[in-house]
């Protein structure tokens, strides 16, 4: 693991980074930096704007205006195989797995391990299941030891191992995943914090979108808030309250909006539940 001082360039920085589609402004100037070694946890309510942002990141959308550097050096990506050259590997929110794949063929999607000779070339089944197989149990995920199993057959978990794993085998060094516990049972979202951890342990620079205040609370060195496509608040562990994160995210107002709403509606229902029809 390489170690880095605060003065170096972070390996990941964005600067003023705005995006609107058509007339919707849905990014704001915002700027945002990742270290070696370090869980940087994207917050916010939907459509604040997390998933676009990240999207910028690995080059699915080019920004209206801002900047981009990798260890200090400005680059442009033009497209996910643009930002995948400089060591990112994004998870997207929706889909990024293949359903109909198998485990073997899914982890090497792109990479392909071939055996033989032209003509007679063809995919090595064998290899890309070993090291399919082998990737995931070092993520601990144990249930799963054939790589011919159908990816549409797993879990959540098993989904996200077999998405992180490949990132780290192919030699990510800035690991981007969006909202990778949302859809997990409380077990297998676990899992997946334990997975985020040991990237991180690896000098791996992971970007941890989440809506879960508690899960980005358990893996995260350094928060950022956004609100309607702006940055809101950028702050370091311990130094706020769970509390304080939830109003942020909730845009404070909103929180207290919503409880007064609920105050009403006890009082005019006299603290019945509501029939249901
Ligand atoms: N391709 C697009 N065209 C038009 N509007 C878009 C497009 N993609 C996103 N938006 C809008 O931009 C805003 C931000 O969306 P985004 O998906 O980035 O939010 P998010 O923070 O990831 O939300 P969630 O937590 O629900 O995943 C939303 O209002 C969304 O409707
Ligand atoms: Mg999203």
């Amino acid at each position: 693991m390489t170690t880095e001082t605060p003065t170096s360039p972070p390996l990941l920085r964005l600067t003023d980074i705005s995006m609107s589609f058509g007339s919707t402004q849905v990014l704001t100037d915002v700027s945002l930096e990742v270290r070696r070694g370090e869980v940087l946890c994207l917050l916010g309510d939907n459509g604040a704007g997390k998933s676009t942002l990240i999207k910028i990141m690995s080059g699915v959308y080019q920004p209206k205006s801002g900047k981009i550097e990798v260890e200090g050096r400005p680059v442009t990506f033009t497209s996910p195989r643009d930002s995948a050259r400089y060591g990112l590997a994004t998870v997207h929110q929706f889909g990024g797995t293949f359903p109909l794949m198998t485990i073997g063929r899914s982890f090497f999607v792109g990479a392909e391990p071939e055996k033989g000779f032209w003509p007679l070339k063809r995919f090595d089944r064998k290899f890309a299941n070993e090291v399919a197989v082998r990737e995931m149990r070092q993520l601990g995920i144990t249930r799963v030891t054939d790589g011919d199993r159908l990816v549409g057959g797993l879990s959540g978990g098993e989904r996200q191992a077999l998405a992180i794993g490949r990132a780290v085998y192919f030699g990510a060094s800035i690991l981007v995943l969006d909202e990778p516990t949302a859809a997990l049972g409380v077990k297998e979202a676990a899992h997946v914090l334990r997975i985020v951890m040991a990237a991180r342990k690896k000098g791996i620079a992971v970007v941890f979108i989440t809506h879960q205040v508690t899960h980005a609370l358990t893996v995260g060195d350094h928060f950022a808030v956004l609100i309607r496509g702006a940055k809101a608040a950028d702050f370091r562990k311990g130094e706020k309250s769970r509390e304080e994160i939830t109003d942020l995210m909730a845009g404070g107002e909103a929180m207290a909006e919503l409880e007064a709403e609920l105050d009403a509606y006890e009082n005019a229902h006299e603290g019945h539940a509501p029939q249901i029809a």
